[in-house]
């Protein structure tokens, strides 16, 4: 397959994938989380197409994305007060919402589960091709199946040149990990993925205390968004996460340990270690830290780093625990608690 890399502000550009979108194409965009790969989400073909260019597995369904409200009439069987607090909210923006599926939804798209999942991003370019398109858009994270998410359309063409028809480059993506996924077709809603919308901003949008799924951190609970179950977010070397009160002295440690390795480190801030072949700054804080960790991987690998060991010093506020989420699945359980 030829692909196309088209700048977002090109004349005719997003005219001509949206109508590659609606007539069964694969057509990658950026939104305000990660690059998505999207396909018309009510063309079982093409839905399927996005499986075979990723690798991924047909067990693991995916984000339906709309640009409208109304949408959802021919997407979901009932939208229950919590989720329309929800969207009221946090609509368009980094929340994926699990509702009841309608009929017309192909089981391709929802793995055959009884549920669908949606969201409304809020990037310019996203809704601009969402509208021009007008169908429900079917999207994953623009990456081969594993590895870190995409968050600028180098990253795409990385994994999938060949394999989609079209690539709209619109910069890199502000947030730079995935959407909050909450499930809300039981009596609060619950946390299935912890993404770009922190918990707090759900509590003080909803009215009411939000859970967390068991299954993201106990070893023996099985996580209830089948993605979470898989292997994901792996660099090709290495990695380890260093966390807990002593972090600079782990990190230290580890240098000394691996002195025959070319290593790079991703810190909290802007310090250097002594014997880092490469270093990445993530920031200080964890929004920081978020946008900067895909990229941050991906550009390690790039610079022939063999161990990648990142830094992780956040509590629990903000994108904290969804920067959490994803360097712990990034290391593979590496983590190093000091
Ligand atoms: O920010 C995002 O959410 C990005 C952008 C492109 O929108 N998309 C994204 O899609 O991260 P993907 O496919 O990489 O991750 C979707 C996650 C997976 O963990 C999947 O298992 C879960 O959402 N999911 C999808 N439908 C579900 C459902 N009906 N019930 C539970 N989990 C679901
Ligand atoms: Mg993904």
């Amino acid at each position: 397959m030829q692909t196309k890399l088209i700048r977002a502000d090109e004349p005719t550009a997003l005219a001509d994938a949206a109508r590659c979108l609606a007539g069964g194409g694969l057509v990658v965009f950026p939104t305000e989380t990660v690059y998505g790969l999207g396909a018309n989400a009510l063309d079982e073909a093409a839905v399927r197409s996005i499986f075979a260019a990723k690798g991924r597995p047909s067990d693991n369904p995916l984000i339906v994305h709309i640009h409208d409200v109304r949408q959802l009439d021919g997407l979901v069987s009932a939208i229950p007060p919590m989720a329309q607090r929800l969207m009221d909210a946090l609509w368009p923006g980094p929340l994926t919402l699990v509702l009841p599926r309608s009929g017309a939804v192909p089981d391709v798209v929802t793995a055959g589960l009884a549920t669908v999942a949606v969201r409304m991003p809020s990037h310019p370019v996203a809704q601009a091709l969402l509208r021009l398109a007008n169908i429900p858009v079917a999207a994953p994270s623009a990456n081969t199946s594993t590895r870190p998410s995409p968050t600028t359309a180098q990253h795409v063409a990385d994994d999938l040149w060949g394999k989609v028809d079209y690539i709209v480059d619109g910069g890199a993506c502000d947030v730079g990990l995935e959407s909050t996924v909450v499930d809300v077709t039981g009596e609060r809603p619950v946390i299935l993925r912890p993404g770009g919308v922190p918990k707090e901003a759900l509590e003080a949008a909803c009215g009411m205390a939000v859970g967390t799924d068991p299954g993201l951190t106990k070893p023996d609970a099985v996580p209830k968004s089948p993605g979470m179950k898989y292997k994901h977010y792996a660099p090709r070397c290495e990695m380890a996460v260093v966390t807990g009160a002593h972090i600079q002295e782990g990190v230290t440690a580890l240098l000394e340990e691996n002195t025959g390795k070319r290593i790079g480190v991703l810190t909290a801030g802007p310090h250097q270690y002594a014997n880092a072949a490469y270093t990445v700054d993530g920031g200080g804080t964890p929004e920081a830290y978020a946008h900067a960790l895909f990229a941050a991987l991906r550009d390690m690998e790039a610079h022939g780093v063999e161990l990648i060991v990142a830094e992780l010093p956040f509590g629990e506020d903000g994108l904290a625990p969804a920067v959490r989420n994803r360097i712990r699945k990034s290391a593979g359980g590496n983590v190093i608690e000091t």
